[in-house]
């Protein structure tokens, strides 16, 4: 579920979206969570859940790459962008089906878990742990509500597309539905006030 009205409509065009995510610093969030999360090796498999336009392509070189998403611009932006560098398709995680897809080292979910709501969220972790080979990772980054978090944070997140932001508490519990090994982070952003909560889980 996500908001599409007045401001908020601007961003389902992908370029619009684009340069939003990077006056928001998104691309420094994508080279932290591929350094410090993802560490991807030469010829993994990753499955990206809500991938948008691919932008986390920037910083996976060497990886076998399989995006979805339910919006055709931003599949269509991801096509054009990165020609041979992965497989894209149109899909919501709903109805997502791996019966043609082999399985996964990684599973990645960036800012998609508050777009959910809990029924669907609870899909999204079922996928990912269905996808994942033993031992493979799932990671996620969402917008999170936290005690003490600057209000301007506060004012932002509220004003997400997405319905579903959460404490780190709901989304450590949504994870704990399906994976058993999970560990998470908050992090609040400095350049323009932000902050998410960075989840691994492993199968
Ligand atoms: C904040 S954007 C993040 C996009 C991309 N992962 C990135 O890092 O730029 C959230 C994405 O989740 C996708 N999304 C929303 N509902 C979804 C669903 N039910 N299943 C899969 N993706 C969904 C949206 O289309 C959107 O591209």
């Amino acid at each position: 579920m996500q908001i599409t009205t007045g401001f908020r409509r601007l961003l389902s065009h992908p370029r619009l979206y684009d340069a939003f995510q990077d006056l928001m610093g998104a691309r420094s969030i994508r080279r932290d969570l591929v350094t410090r999360y993802l560490r991807p090796a030469a010829g993994h498999r990753m499955l990206d859940i809500g991938c948008g336009t691919a932008r986390i392509l920037d910083f996976l070189p060497d990886i076998d790459y399989h995006g979805f998403d339910p919006s055709p611009p931003y599949i269509a932006e991801a096509r054009r962008r990165y020609p041979a560098q992965g497989r894209f398709s149109c899909a919501m995680v709903e109805q997502a089906t791996l019966a043609d897809i082999e399985q996964f080292d990684l599973v990645l979910a960036f800012g998609v878990l508050h777009h959910l709501d809990d029924a669907q969220a609870h899909q999204l972790m079922q996928l990912a742990y269905t996808a994942l080979k033993p031992g493979g990772r799932l990671i996620t980054i969402d917008p999170c509500y936290a005690h003490g978090q600057h209000p301007v944070a506060r004012y932002l997140i509220r004003r997400d597309r997405g319905q579903n932001v959460r404490t780190s508490a709901a989304y450590q519990s949504i994870a704990n539905s399906v994976f058993r090994q999970q560990r998470g982070e908050l992090k609040h952003r400095r350049w323009i006030p932000y902050t998410h909560w960075m989840m691994e889980c492993q199968r």
